[in-house]
């Protein structure tokens, strides 16, 4: 199986470039000659490539920077996914495509206010420029009659790139005291899980006896993230704890302390509900959904002292 792999200098592009190799012929253009900026550029390198299957990672993913950016991030994050399932749907290939939980304004409660899990589909209704151009990118793939799978997730880290896990470790060597917001709630999810649990649903496109009727019953979004979840400053508290026991650094672990996300604003507002409900992928692929904490201590214990950046769950 030829598979065509964007953004391999990304978290999860990086993660999958990793778990993929084994599984097919994984084709990685450079960012030059494959700009996601550039959609008739992207068009010309999937018709010379041909792939079977176009696993797109690759966004704009700067959420706040996207208020003042809106086009390009419309074009990277909608435009170009649009493109690729054109193309998929010409050349007889399928698309795997990663979206957000920021389709949703996080709203999502009972009558008593708890917070509910969104499901695949629930009414969208994104809050910031990011959100709005990554559900164009899905409504466009959904529309174009190509075989995709589209996986939302939430709240990505990896001991790779740049991400809220990394910072907090950084941050933890350098501080007493760290305060993070505790009023947004979701589910942190490894790249490099997401990752292995792509690789086994490709797996299982790979062996399928019949390729028209796996698409036929599997064909669609799903979201995929841990199960329970937390909040940023929750988050924290397990990284320090777990990042503790591991002795990911020298000295006592900063106090962490919940503040209201008033008082660290931001150009984009975030929403407060981020948590997805994850049945309809455990039902579909089989997949056993771990905790977000069990993610965590996988991600963590696979830190290797070197900082070289291999292995699983990272
Ligand atoms: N991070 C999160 O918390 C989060 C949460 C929910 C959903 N997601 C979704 O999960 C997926 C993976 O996210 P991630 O955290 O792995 O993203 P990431 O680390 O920010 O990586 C994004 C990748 O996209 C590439 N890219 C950006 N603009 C491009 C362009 N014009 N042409 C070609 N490549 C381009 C980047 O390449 P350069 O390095 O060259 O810029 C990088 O390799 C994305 O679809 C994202 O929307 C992420």
């Amino acid at each position: 199986m030829r598979i065509l792999l964007t953004g391999t200098s990304g978290q999860l592009g990086h993660a999958l470039l990793q778990t993929l190799d084994s599984i097919g012929t994984v084709i990685v253009p450079e960012r030059r000659t494959m700009d996601l900026s550039q959609p008739e550029q992207l068009r010309q390198v999937i018709r010379t490539i041909q792939p079977d299957l176009i696993v797109n990672p690759a966004a704009y993913t700067a959420v706040d920077k996207a208020e003042s950016e809106p086009e390009l991030a419309h074009t990277i994050n909608a435009t170009a996914p649009a493109v690729m399932a054109e193309e998929a749907k010409k050349l007889g290939a399928a698309l795997i495509h990663y979206s957000t939980d920021y389709v949703f304004d996080g709203s999502k409660c009972d009558a008593a206010g708890n917070l509910l899990p969104y499901a695949e589909q629930d009414p969208t209704a994104p809050i910031n420029v990011y959100g709005q151009t990554k559900l164009a990118g899905e409504q466009a793939i959904r529309q174009s009659g190509c075989r995709h799978l589209i996986f939302r997730t939430s709240w990505v880290y990896s001991l790779f790139g740049k991400n809220f896990l990394l910072t907090m470790l950084r941050l933890a060597k350098e501080r007493e005291e760290l305060n993070i917001v505790n009023d947004q709630w979701g589910a942190p999810t490894s790249a490099g899980w997401l990752a292995e649990a792509s690789a086994s649903i490709i797996a299982q496109i790979i062996h399928a006896a019949d390729q028209d009727q796996w698409w036929e019953q599997h064909q669609g979004l799903y979201h995929m993230t841990p199960q329970g979840k937390t909040s940023w400053c929750g988050f924290t508290q397990e990284i320090m704890a777990q990042a503790g026991k591991l002795a990911l650094f020298s000295k006592t672990a900063p106090v962490v302390t919940g503040i209201p996300a008033s008082q660290y604003p931001t150009p984009a507002r975030r929403p407060v509900n981020s948590c997805l409900d994850t049945h309809l992928l455990a039902q579909h692929f089989g997949l056993a959904i771990p905790t977000w904490q069990a993610v965590l201590e996988n991600c963590l214990q696979r830190q290797p002292q070197n900082n070289h950046h291999s292995g699983k769950y990272n």
